[in-house]
């Protein structure tokens, strides 16, 4: 099953907002498989944010991200990649639409609460930055057979 990296930011652990983001991804059927909050390193913040690297945001983007502790999720379902970007809203909360988490939490540009992956190789190199393998968890739920059908697996 598709797996993806889920980061509440700073601003979203500072805002008290973390359980209810969660909930959000648990309530459309996604599966945890890893859960942990930890402060991001410059140089860990380096690497997650590398492909951004020549950008002009990017050294606020650094500061933003290693300001205070986020939240890292690895996340599971059919299609978790797309579901969750589309669950994100767009990048920035003032133009994200209401109904996703950032159109109903967020109104920044650069604070927008949540990152997701965006690729499956996005996905498999941002899982192995944040989580080492004996850190994600399997299991079965037993609601899964009501949550995911055949045409999903
Ligand atoms: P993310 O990677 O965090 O999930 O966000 P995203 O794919 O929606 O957006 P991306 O283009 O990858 O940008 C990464 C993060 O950089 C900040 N940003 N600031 N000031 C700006 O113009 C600007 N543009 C992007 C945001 O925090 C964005 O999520
Ligand atoms: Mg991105």
């Amino acid at each position: 099953m598709e797996r993806t990296l889920l980061l509440i930011k700073p601003d979203g652990v500072q805002r008290g907002l973390a359980g209810r983001i969660l909930g959000r991804f648990e309530d459309k059927g996604l599966k945890l498989a890893g859960l942990k909050i930890m402060r991001i390193s410059a140089d860990l913040a380096a690497r997650h944010y590398a492909p951004h690297v020549d950008k002009p945001f990017y050294p606020g983007l650094v500061r933003y991200m290693t300001s205070a502790p986020v939240v890292a999720a690895v996340l599971e379902g059919p299609r978790v990649i797309d579901t969750m970007r589309k669950l994100m809203g767009a990048t920035f909360g003032w133009k994200a639409e209401p109904g996703t988490i950032r159109g109903d939490f967020s109104n920044s540009t650069a604070y927008n609460l949540v990152h997701g992956s965006d690729s499956p190789e996005s996905a498999e190199r941002e899982i192995g930055l944040f989580f080492q393998p004996g850190e994600l968890v399997e299991y079965e739920r037993s609601l899964d057979s009501w949550l995911i059908s055949e045409d999903d697996a």
